[in-house]
């Protein structure tokens, strides 16, 4: 007994340091219960207590967590919300919203028009502050950052795919995607920009400007943009839309790439493929009245 004791405190010691090399985790980090949805006050509640005007769960608890012996608790996460709420004014959007994101895993955000999606995308990118709760980035509070902070903890560890692609127009394909880099002053990245938009069909269009392009060319340029510096969680507000079969399939097969490199994908979508590769997902559905 002795010896199990101490073989599970080394185990333990062992865990909290991996905290440090979130990477190294990655090839386990799959397996665990990652995700909470619920209305009730912890993120230990149960998830499916009711409560009124909040987020239905949408759990997936895909397998059990190993090593067996160690709790969910002390997986390293990437990304955390902890009661999360935002209102506009008086109208409450979203309540109490717990979720738990480590690397290598993907969450599917669902729900019909208005319910609070992108909403939910801004809080965890932290583009928008909760009303009440926080979010938590590498297991630190992301709330007593400055905007600066926050600016270049997205800058070099998010990518986000905009449901409005937000190209700007007097820059050509390839310098929009070059856009990051610049931001975070690397340089050496135009071979690595022209590969992403050649693997996204676009090597046609790298001098072309935004109002060149359709709808679905600068949803793909916003693809490549949102990779080149290979962030660490990718942000997606519907990344399909307005693209045709073949082009939608091709561009899953690219973002469900990002949890096997050890990555977090974040995506909002309507497409049932790509909600059903998710190893999470987060149904907003009657959320709101
Ligand atoms: N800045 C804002 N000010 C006031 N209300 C807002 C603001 N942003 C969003 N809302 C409201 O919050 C609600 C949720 O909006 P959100 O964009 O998150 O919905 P969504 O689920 O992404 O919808 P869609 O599928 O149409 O994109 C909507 O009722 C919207 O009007
Ligand atoms: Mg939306």
């Amino acid at each position: 007994m002795l010896l199990g004791g101490a073989l599970g405190l080394l185990a333990h010691a062992w865990l909290q340091e991996q905290r440090a090399f979130p990477f190294i985790e990655a090839s386990w980090s799959k397996t665990g219960l990652a995700i909470l949805v619920t209305g009730a006050p912890s993120a230990l509640s149960p998830w499916w207590l009711p409560g009124g005007r909040h987020a239905r769960a949408g759990v997936s608890r895909p397998h059990r967590p190993w090593p067996w012996a160690i709790s969910t608790e002390d997986r390293w996460m990437l990304l955390q919300a902890v009661n999360v709420s935002r209102s506009f004014g008086r109208d409450e959007i979203l309540r109490d919203i717990c979720l738990d994101l480590a690397p290598g895993e993907s969450l599917a955000i669902t729900g019909p028009s208005g319910s609070g999606k992108s909403t939910l995308l801004s809080l965890l990118g932290l583009l928008l502050e909760p009303t009440s709760g926080e979010v938590l980035f590498e297991g630190k509070t992301t709330r007593a950052l400055s905007d600066d902070q926050q600016s270049r903890l997205r800058n070099r560890s998010f990518g986000f795919i905009f449901q409005n692609p937000q190209l700007i127009g007097s820059l050509s394909v390839l310098h929009n995607v070059l856009v990051p880099a610049r931001l975070a002053r690397k340089r050496g990245l135009e071979a690595e920009a022209r590969r992403l938009l050649t693997t996204l069909g676009l090597s046609h269009r790298l001098q072309h400007l935004p109002h060149q392009l359709s709808i679905g060319q600068k949803r793909r340029v916003a693809v490549a943009r949102a990779l080149l510096l290979e962030p660490v969680v990718v942000f997606a507000d519907e990344p399909t839309n307005d693209l045709d079969a073949e082009r939608a399939g091709q561009l899953g097969e690219l973002l469900y790439q990002l949890p096997g490199q050890g990555r977090a994908l974040v995506l909002v979508t309507h497409d049932r493929g790509l909600v059903g590769r998710a190893d999470h997902t987060v149904d907003l559905s009657g959320v709101r009245a």
